[in-house]
């Protein structure tokens, strides 16, 4: 059983880190534009395009509902807005600045996002608000009690 413990964290500690510290830069506060320009995804070098040539601008502080049946590419949409995956090709861009060059942690620390298949980790409630941080509870406090949870 250690063995295989060991294993995985020789795995975890043999990955790549995900982005050159030297070629990236933080965010900073983002207003909420974000823009897709012509961008192409396949998940494999030989698998089919799941995304072709798509192109979104949204402003912010609006409300856009991606709609589609089954299979038609939201979540993959939404993984790549995430900087979970590259396009494979075409820019997206947080503010006007391509998501290629933002620290990926400075810009997920400013994203709200809610899972199809959530899963809960122990402790208490405050962190699984904002698992970015910095916490200081107000977050937590103010989302509870827009939605009922929270006198
Ligand atoms: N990790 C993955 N690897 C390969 N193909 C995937 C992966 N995730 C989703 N797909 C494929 O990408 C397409 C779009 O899936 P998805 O983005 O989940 O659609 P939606 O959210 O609109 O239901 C589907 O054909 C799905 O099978
Ligand atoms: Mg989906």
């Amino acid at each position: 059983m250690l063995e295989i413990y060991l294993e995985r964290i020789n795995d975890v500690l043999n990955t790549a880190p995900e982005q050159d510290a030297n070629a990236v830069v933080l965010a900073g506060p983002l207003t909420g534009a974000v823009t897709m320009e012509h961008v192409s995804f396949r998940y494999s070098k030989q698998g089919p395009l799941i995304l072709e040539d798509v192109s979104v601008a949204v402003n912010p502080g609006s409300r856009v509902a991606l709609v589609g049946r089954t299979g038609s590419g939201k979540s993959t949409l939404a993984r790549l807005m995430a900087g979970l995956y590259e396009p494979s090709t075409g820019r997206l861009l947080f503010d006007g600045k391509d998501l290629k060059y933002l620290d990926l942690h400075s810009v997920r620390s400013q994203l709200g996002i809610v899972t199809q298949d959530t899963k809960l980790f122990g402790g208490t409630v405050a962190p699984k608000h904002c698992p970015g941080g910095p916490y200081d509870g107000s977050g937590p406090r103010s989302s509870g009690r827009q939605t009922g949870v929270h006198p």
